[in-house]
């Protein structure tokens, strides 16, 4: 089926939440790394924590929760005026160089992004990154106070942007995403940050350091039974997938 819509993760896939690095170890220099890596991973478990259990909280408090207890495994200071304008970083996460050439080259499809992000901080980051233009619609699972990849979060493209789940093309770095996406019916491309072979490669040359364990954790198409319909190193390639017009095959 014709692809009409091309949707977007946001943190990982569109902007590059390693960014954030530069604001951990400004406030704690030495320690930028490791809080960097264990941040993110902690705040995408609590996000599925917290829809398991049933006690949703937007993103930003997610976030700002995770930060709490990463600092907290360092015995560093969790309090508000530390912890809030690192968590500022998210709205002005840099996109990775070639997100604004690969938007541009897709211009004929519905774009849209997404996102766990909470509605203000998805807003800020797009103001801020100044691509709003390309986006049809930048959509957060807030809606549905559920995060990915509950089903619950992929049925909001569908009712903004009037489009079946066959005729959607979802792109994720993530892994969880990719599975969450392709279980709900989206046509699926993961974009593979980190190869096989630069991964080996990376953890064969040094001691394994936490931005190697990230990458290697995070490289991995996850074992959940649904891989994604295509795996492309760059979001410049998806024209190529796809074709630069929506009539276009597949
Ligand atoms: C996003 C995160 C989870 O939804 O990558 O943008």
């Amino acid at each position: 089926m014709t692809t009409k819509a091309i949707v977007f993760d946001a943190y990982g896939t569109l902007f590059d939440v390693q960014t954030v690095a530069v604001a951990t170890e400004a406030a704690f220099p030495g320690h930028g790394e490791y809080i960097t890596q264990v941040w993110r991973l902690k705040q995408l478990e609590y996000s599925w924590l917290r829809s398991l259990m049933g006690r949703y909280q937007d993103f930003r408090v997610v976030t700002g929760d995770a930060l709490r207890y990463t600092l907290g495994t360092l015995g560093l200071p969790t309090d508000a005026a530390v912890v809030e304008p690192i968590v500022d970083a998210y709205d002005t996460l840099s996109p990775y160089s070639e997100t604004e050439q690969a938007l541009r080259q897709l211009g004929q499809y519905r774009l849209a992004i997404l996102s766990n992000g909470s509605p203000n901080m998805l807003d800020a980051l797009v103001r801020n990154s100044g691509l709003a233009r390309y986006f049809q619609a930048v959509i957060s699972v807030d809606a549905k106070q559920a995060f990915k990849p509950d089903p619950r979060a992929y049925e909001l493209v569908q009712e903004r942007l009037g489009v079946r789940p066959q005729e959607v093309m979802f792109v994720s770095s993530n892994g969880f995403d990719v599975a969450g996406a392709r279980g709900f019916g989206f046509k699926v491309a993961r974009i593979e940050r980190v190869t096989p072979a630069a991964l080996r490669q990376e953890l064969a040359a040094a001691q394994i350091g936490p931005a190697a364990m990230y990458r290697a954790l995070r490289s991995q198409t996850e074992m959940l039974d649904l891989a994604p319909d295509a795996v492309v190193q760059s979001l410049l390639d998806l024209p190529g997938l796809l074709g630069t017009r929506p009539d276009a095959p597949p």
